[in-house]
């Protein structure tokens, strides 16, 4: 597969071994969440290195300083619906103040389409690094509407963080936003006839949400 220079994949053993416990179709669903939420957190950490800081002055036991932090205030998390809404606590527990938005995109079960079914955004994006969340970038459809709905609404700073993907949508992802940093925990095989990613973990959104 073609290199994209706006593609970072995690690589990381901690995640990949967090990542085989919920491939296992054997895992239980509340087992399942709270690990989606535990890698939220390890690729939230890596994509938010360059995140803006502002100084501010605070005073330690022993002298007045100036530190950096985090400005919640410029950062939204946009989760698409529903398996995206398992990667939120995990970003949100890494900035406590940062917005949220919400998209709500199904697959048709046949033509594998997304439709959009919500969209609930915080008022000025336009000034803000918008990181979007979905475990899985399969086809790529569902993370390029997503992107094209958020610029839509005036979003500039755009990013991508899923789980898994396949090669299929990281090619389709990084034709449509070669300029947008694309985040990717691990890179599966392929996609199979219906659009599942293989060896993937099934269907996120089932397993999130126990509706299997
Ligand atoms: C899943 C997943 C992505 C999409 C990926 O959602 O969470 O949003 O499929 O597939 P794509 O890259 O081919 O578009 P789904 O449509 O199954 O909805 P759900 O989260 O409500 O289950
Ligand atoms: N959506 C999922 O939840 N899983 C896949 O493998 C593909 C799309």
């Amino acid at each position: 597969m073609k290199e994209y220079s706006n593609v970072t994949y995690l690589n990381h053993p901690l995640l990949k071994s967090k990542l085989s416990r919920i491939r296992s179709k054997d895992t239980p669903t509340s087992e399942f969440r709270r690990i989606v939420k535990e890698i939220a957190v390890m690729e939230g950490y890596e994509a938010l290195r360059n995140v803006k800081t502002k100084i501010v002055e605070i005073e330690t036991p022993l002298e007045k300083t100036s530190q950096p932090i985090v400005e919640g205030s410029k950062l939204c998390f946009v989760p698409i619906l529903r398996a995206g809404m398992g990667m939120v606590d995990g970003m949100t527990e890494l900035v406590p103040t940062a917005h949220v938005g919400h998209i709500g995109l199904y697959r048709d079960e046949v033509t594998h389409e997304p439709h959009e079914y919500y969209c609930k955004l915080p008022k000025g994006l336009e000034d803000m690094d918008i990181y979007v969340l979905d475990p899985m970038l399969a086809t790529g459809g569902s993370a390029i509407d997503a992107i094209k709905l958020l610029k839509q609404h005036g979003a500039k700073k755009l990013h991508f963080i899923c789980i898994i993907a396949a090669p299929e949508g990281v090619e389709a992802f990084c034709k449509a936003n070669p300029d947008i940093p694309l985040y990717v925990g691990a890179l599966d095989r392929q996609l199979n006839e219906n659009c599942y990613i293989c060896p993937g973990l099934g269907d996120a959104g089932d397993r999130i949400f126990g509706t299997i």
